[in-house]
């Protein structure tokens, strides 16, 4: 069945992947192994659906707190993606980016996130965006820093700023704001993700976890999504 109205930008907080490994009896990082054949699912179906801009909250930066071995094992998995997928993004015309505190990532995995976003800067199909070490209040902060250094010396400047400015600051400058946010495992919570850019997005939740969250899944959101009736704040 063909839907009708397609989110340009969907999103997605990918959760439970431990949950998902532990009902098996296994360690976590099997659980974002399998989520990994979820990314490649649903960007997948992203494309075929016709979805502009697909982001993926991979890590934030409050994961940096988990146990070592895990975090060690998660950029592993980042930096193997990025190597052995350049064909993917390249035969299906994606390009890549990664948002987030790049500062805190390792040399040799920025040097390979330059490398396919360099690219694949020209692909224009779809973009997906992975959120690395990303955080909402992070990236208000960043802009808030930014700001002030630009306008340190221009009250003027400042004080006719207006909201579509500011967007300019924050790391998804020139991305438009998701339409459609989607949770799995059951929590429904925003967890710190895109704060400012959720505004007025519709969000979705579903007690699937990650690593069973296919294209059948991705689909079921989107048909979903089509029957939401967006207002905006305003009266129809
Ligand atoms: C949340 O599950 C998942 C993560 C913190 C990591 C997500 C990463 C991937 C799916 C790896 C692949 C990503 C790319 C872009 C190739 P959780 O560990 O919080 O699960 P739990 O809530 O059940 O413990």
């Amino acid at each position: 069945m063909e839907i009708k109205r397609i989110p340009r930008h969907v999103s997605i907080i990918m959760d439970g992947n431990g949950r998902w490994a532990k009902q098996r009896g296994k360690e976590r990082i099997y659980g974002h192994f399998e989520g990994a054949e979820s990314v490649r699912a649903c960007a997948e179906a992203a494309v075929e659906e016709g979805v502009r801009y697909l982001s993926l909250f991979a890590f934030s930066e409050e994961n940096w707190g988990r146990p070592e071995e895990e975090v060690m094992k998660l950029m592993d998995l980042m930096m193997d993606s990025i190597k052995n997928e350049v064909g993917t993004f390249m035969d299906n015309d994606i390009r890549f980016l990664v948002l987030g505190n790049r500062a805190r990532l390792s040399p040799s995995l920025n040097k390979a996130i330059d490398g396919l976003e360099q690219m694949t800067a020209g692909n224009d199909r779809m973009t997906m965006i992975i959120f690395l070490s990303y955080s909402g209040k992070w990236d208000i902060l960043q802009a808030a820093k930014k700001l002030a250094l630009r306008y340190k010396d221009d009250p003027e400047g400042l004080d006719s700023l207006e909201i579509k400015d500011f967007d300019n600051y924050l790391v998804t400058a020139g991305i438009p704001d998701p339409d459609l946010l989607i949770r799995t495992s059951g929590e429904e919570r925003i967890s710190n993700y895109l704060l400012w850019q959720c505004a007025y997005t519709e969000f979705y939740f579903t007690d699937i976890l990650w690593p069973d969250f296919r294209k059948n899944e991705f689909r079921a959101a989107l048909e979903e999504y089509a029957q939401r009736d967006r207002r905006y704040g305003k009266v129809k």
